[in-house]
């Protein structure tokens, strides 16, 4: 499903950019291009970016990764 008509941006591509490391708005604007025209397509691809980046920390590699940063930080 199109996310972002202006530049073709489905929402799978909007996915794994999110899991490719893009964890912010201006990440998607930067890598994909989203919201960069009419901005209509803004708060739909601010609901994947924010419903992806959950289902991504319920992945055991995230949580291992969380666990080391609260080694170091200790
Ligand atoms: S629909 Fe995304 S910028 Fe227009």
């Amino acid at each position: 499903m199109y996310v972002c008509v202006c530049k073709g941006i489905t929402e799978s591509a909007l996915r794994e950019a999110i899991y490719q490391g893009a964890d912010r708005m201006r990440d998607l604007k930067a890598t994909l291009g989203v919201a960069e025209q009419c901005g209509i397509c803004a708060c739909h691809a601010k609901q994947v970016l924010d419903q992806t980046l959950v289902q991504k920390s319920k992945l055991p590699d995230f949580i291992s990764q969380s666990a080391c940063m609260c080694e170091t930080a200790a």
